[in-house]
């Protein structure tokens, strides 16, 4: 056997999550037609994304009874309206007037008392019951059944999510004690937040997968790693994985040597850590953790790294992502604003690192050149999350027999 490279060899200090306790993934190489072939697309998109929960926003966007949120999900190629009615509950609904299918709102997002159709004016409620309709006698129908079409929703440590599956399971039980770990995290008691939103030529697994693996860490983000490596663990690889049926974690190990370098934004950055700090919102015993939400969600628990980042198939090879920096109140001070807005920009920077290999990736692979793709031991949440997609197509076509 060669000798260990000493630069990448783990050092004392730190202990690699052994392949043994992961061994329950399989090794086997991993069909490379899976990340671009249109067919297999085909196949996740109605086995997966019609059917599983899908994060499209959080609870501070929708504050009081009128507010609603209008999200355009691709993969069904539905509009959908969320809506915080007067009873206090949050309902999604097809964007869709019942008359004849005109979008009642364009608008990302916006208050209104009910919905009137820009078309023939029929007006639907907060609770998408159908109100009034001119001329309603010249229908052959009732107003109960032309109320609006909801879709499920359910919110989980302030993140909304919607499920297009009237037959799914609920999400907050197939999380378990996962769920109640997200509840004490910064993300679900936000006020606000920042985002971005990218689009990538991609398939969505393959940009997904960057973003669960730290094996590129070194290559990629030597400038902006931002303590992800060090000489104990030079790969930045997680303390330990975790699985919940679907869903997956872990915990990221930090660099305690780590010194702030680069452009002063990072000063900025170091600020609004001691401020938060002095609020008390560094004290989370789930700040390590990583929580990926299958298919398309993950959130980081740390104060300081307080983002989720959620992707949107687009079709086989396209992808848009969206990346939220949460925040609990307003800024109260210059520093502190200033902090927020330079804590989104390293994350805009770090993802800027990431984007010419994600897309390189998929150029060699949409060549059609490999058959298969391997993952080692330290990508094992990728591996994780084929096999789980592989479980949701297989048993869509056993339905299907
Ligand atoms: S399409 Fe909406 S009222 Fe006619
Ligand atoms: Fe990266």
């Amino acid at each position: 056997m060669a000798d260990a490279d000493p630069q990448t060899a783990p050092q004392p200090g730190f202990t690699p999550v052994s392949q043994e306790e992961l061994d329950f993934l399989g090794t086997d190489p991993i069909p490379a037609s899976a990340y671009y072939d249109p067919d297999w697309y085909e196949l996740e998109r109605k086995a997966v994304f019609l059917r599983s929960w899908i994060n499209i926003g959080h609870v501070c966007e929708v504050p009081t009874p009128g507010n609603f949120i209008h999200r355009q999900l691709e993969f069904a190629s539905a509009s959908l309206l969320i809506v915080k009615g007067k009873d206090g509950e949050l309902r999604a609904f097809h964007n869709a007037c019942t008359h004849r299918g005109t979008r009642l709102v364009r608008e990302a997002a916006g208050h209104r008392a009910n919905f009137r159709c820009p078309y023939h004016s029929w007006t639907f409620g907060q609770d998408g019951a159908l109100l009034s309709a001119p001329d309603f006698e010249g229908f052959n129908t009732t107003k109960e059944q032309c109320a609006l079409k909801q879709v499920r929703c359910e919110v989980v440590a302030g993140l909304i999510f919607v499920n297009f599956d009237p037959d799914a399971d609920a999400l907050r039980p197939q999380l378990g004690d996962f769920a109640d770990e997200m509840d004490t995290v910064p993300v679900a008691r936000a006020t606000e937040f920042s985002e971005y939103t990218y689009e990538l030529n991609a398939n969505w697994k393959i940009v997904y997968d960057n973003f669960q693996e730290n094996y590129h860490l070194r290559f990629i983000h030597p400038r902006s790693g931002l303590g992800g490596t060090g000489p104990d663990n030079p790969f930045g690889y997680p303390t330990r994985y975790r699985f919940f049926g679907d869903h997956r974690g872990q915990t990221i190990w930090y660099n305690p040597e780590t010194q702030p370098r680069g452009p002063v934004q990072i000063g900025g950055f170091m600020a609004a850590a001691t401020a938060l700090a002095g609020k008390g919102l560094m004290d989370t015993p789930h700040g390590r953790e990583y929580f990926g939400l299958f298919p398309t969600f993950f959130m980081l628990g740390n104060p300081l790294q307080n983002f989720s980042h959620v992707v949107y198939p687009l079709d086989a090879g396209r992808t848009r992502g969206v990346i939220r920096m949460y925040w609990v109140g307003e800024a109260e001070n210059a520093t502190e604003l200033f902090a927020r807005q330079a804590g989104l920009t390293m994350m805009r920077d770090l993802h800027a690192e990431d984007i010419d290999v994600i897309e390189d990736g998929q150029t060699g692979l949409s060549s059609g050149a490999l058959e298969h793709i391997h993952f080692q031991t330290q990508e094992a949440l990728c591996r994780h999350l084929y096999n789980t997609v592989i479980d949701k197509v297989r048993a869509l076509q056993a339905e299907a027999q």
